[in-house]
């Protein structure tokens, strides 16, 4: 019998403060015009102090959870992809693990950056394919404002806090009718590490953030180390990345780019992800973008766009839709599945 891993249920938070272009010129060097030409972003949530990588991870996979109607207890597995845990050790996976009560779950975290959805989605999907467990919890969190330098105005407009999670559920291809993962592919190239890297700030720099009760906010210097990135060095490779990682995900699942209902791309830029879709010929309308509100928010980016995308009603009962995602490391990623939230 074939099992498939269909999403059965998806979740996201953001941190209701929310920090415009604007705000940004009055801390560094920068414009609304500039930040929205060259990334198409206007505004993105920042978590207050308070609120955790843990915390924004938890807020969505409660929501994915109810939305599946799955039994906690009957999740076998908890993956939580981040570059931002609250602690290095334990896992965030372990922190939340409790507080939602998956107490038959194996919890880990992994870090593949802007990646690590794709990267967890592909992990589950092999768990379950393989009979280990029936539901799996992934979830892509980031509180991207606690490793920017917020005296760095070529990252710190760019990102962005949330979290996004889905559940994946075993059905046989049969009852689902065909509906779930079809195909997912992996790469990574670590000769390309220094590209997009934690490391000392310049002396000066290396502010943190801090948002208050009332939304207003102030900077500080102090930070040990910080995301440092070539953005230019970066573009281009994700570019070629995400462009590969689909065509290949697509030939695999035995597709071609005209049957893609849906693509959700990692939000890393609207240059990027428009860059893919002309190369590869994907007409704009059928890509999902909402990085203009929120940012890139790395690991949360992909299933923070999948609710959205479903909330606008961009995805429907029996699309085949592509995701595909480039990050630090490098890592990239891509997965074809065939939307299907319950049996046919
Ligand atoms: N405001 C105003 N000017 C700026 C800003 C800013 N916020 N940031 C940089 N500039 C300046 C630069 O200093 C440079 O000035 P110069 O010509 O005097 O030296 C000029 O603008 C052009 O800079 P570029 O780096 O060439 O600008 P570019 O068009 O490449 O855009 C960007 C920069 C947005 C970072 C782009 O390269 C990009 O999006 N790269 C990919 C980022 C990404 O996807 N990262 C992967 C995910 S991250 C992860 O995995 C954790």
């Amino acid at each position: 019998m074939t099992i498939r891993t269909t999403i059965t249920g998806a979740g996201a938070y953001v941190p209701p403060a929310l920090v415009t272009n604007e705000h940004l010129s009055a801390l560094v060097d920068t414009s609304d015009e500039w930040i929205v030409t060259r990334t198409g972003i206007s505004t993105r949530r920042i978590a207050a102090a308070p609120e955790k990588c843990s915390d924004l991870a938890e807020k969505a996979a409660r929501a994915a959870i109810e939305n599946s109607g799955v039994a906690p207890e009957d999740i076998g597995l908890l993956i939580v992809a981040t570059i931002s845990a609250d602690t290095r050790t334990p896992s965030t996976a372990c922190w939340i693990q409790p507080r939602l009560g998956l107490k038959n779950a194996a919890a880990f975290d992994i870090s593949a950056a802007c990646s690590g959805f794709v990267y967890a989605l592909d992990i589950a999907h092999k768990y379950i394919s393989a009979g280990a467990a029936k539901h799996a919890l992934i979830v892509g969190a980031d509180k991207m404002s606690d490793i920017i330098d917020w005296a760095d105005r070529n990252t710190c407009v760019i990102f962005g806090d949330g979290a996004g999670a889905v559940v994946l559920s075993a059905r046989p291809a049969a009852d689902g009718g065909a509906r779930g993962v079809i195909s997912s592919m992996l790469g990574s190239d670590g000769a390309q590490a220094a590209l997009i890297r934690m490391e000392a700030p310049a002396p000066g720099a290396g502010h943190s953030i801090a948002i208050a009760d009332d939304g207003s906010y102030s900077t500080a210097p102090g930070r040990a180390d910080v995301l440092k990135m070539d953005g230019n060095k970066v573009f281009i490779s994700a570019v070629r990345g995400m462009s590969d990682a689909a065509t290949r995900a697509i030939e695999a699942a035995g597709l071609t780019l005209a049957d893609i209902a849906a693509v959700i791309p990692h939000q890393a830029n609207t240059r990027i992800i428009y860059s893919i879709a002309d190369k590869l010929g994907i007409p704009h309308d059928k890509v999902c973008v909402n990085i203009n509100r929120v940012g890139n928010t790395t690991a949360a980016s992909i299933p923070l766009a999948m609710v959205d995308a479903l909330a606008e009603g961009k995805i429907k009962d029996g699309d085949f839709v592509l995701l595909v995602a480039f990050g630090a490391g490098f890592t990239w990623g891509a997965t074809v599945l065939r939307w299907g939230k319950k049996p046919a």
